[in-house]
């Protein structure tokens, strides 16, 4: 009886083991099909706060004014840009763990820091609380003083299948009351229908959460 079971229990182990291994390889080989490279260029939204301006933005994303400003030609005077509008800042798009594109950036927390309150101020909701969490090894409640964390921003480099025209995306987190048509004009009349194609399962009266929004170039 004990001889049986000891011929059985081997080949189920060698048989497990062999799916096991199978298992890993596709897992490897699907998260490697999701994305093989980014792109040089993307640009985030900046939605200008009361209390920010150039210089802080520029510190955030690590970008010098004078390359910003090349990409926002309706700003007249950097010394002031009026809270209530937005400001492109360039940055690039890559291709992260194989999975996602995105881009992270480095952050160095000052007294009262959340990831809730880094993602919505600092980096003006351009990713989220728990996007952030997942890229750091701090507990929420317990990210020290003056440290540095890493923060992720999601971004895109078109879809062939959608349209060949557009190699250019803004990461745009959406704000209340900024509908479609809305987006569509910010856009420079992207028309709406391509918007949504880029954005599958986006509801943009939904209020919050990004989209990606094609630009020329
Ligand atoms: C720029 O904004 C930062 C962050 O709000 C602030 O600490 C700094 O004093 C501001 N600088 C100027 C020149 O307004
Ligand atoms: C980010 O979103 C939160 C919650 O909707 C809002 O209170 C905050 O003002 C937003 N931040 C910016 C910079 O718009
Ligand atoms: C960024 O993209 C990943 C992968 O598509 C997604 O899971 C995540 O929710 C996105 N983050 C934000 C802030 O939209
Ligand atoms: C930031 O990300 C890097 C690379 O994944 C990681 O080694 C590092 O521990 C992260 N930083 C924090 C504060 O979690
Ligand atoms: C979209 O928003 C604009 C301006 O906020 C408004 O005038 C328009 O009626 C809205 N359109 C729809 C379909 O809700």
């Amino acid at each position: 009886m004990t001889i049986f079971s000891n011929t059985t229990r081997i080949p189920p182990l060698i048989f497990l083991t062999f799916h096991l291994l199978l298992l890993l390889s596709l897992g490897v080989l699907e998260a490697q099909a999701k994305c093989k490279t980014g792109c040089r260029l993307a640009l985030a939204s900046y939605y200008v706060w009361e209390g920010s301006n150039l210089t802080y933005i520029s510190t955030i994303f690590g970008k010098q004014i004078s390359e910003i400003l090349q990409y926002n030609p309706q700003v007249p005077n950097q010394d002031s840009i009026p809270a209530g509008e937005r400001i492109n800042v360039p940055f690039s798009c890559d291709c992260l763990n194989g999975d996602f594109l995105g881009h992270t950036f480095t952050y160095e927390t000052v007294f009262g820091d959340t990831y809730d309150k880094v993602a919505s101020l600092p980096f003006a909701n351009l990713t989220t609380e728990d996007w952030v969490h997942r890229v750091n090894i701090y507990e929420t409640t317990r990210i020290p003083d003056g440290v540095l964390i890493n923060v992720t921003v999601n971004c895109s480099c078109g879809d062939r299948s959608v349209s060949k025209d557009y190699g250019l995306f803004t990461t745009y987190p959406l704000r209340p009351g900024e509908n479609l048509s809305f987006i569509a004009a910010a856009a420079s009349g992207v028309p709406t229908e391509l918007l949504q194609r880029y954005n599958p399962g986006i509801d943009f009266s939904d209020e919050t959460g990004l989209v990606f929004l094609p630009a020329r170039g």
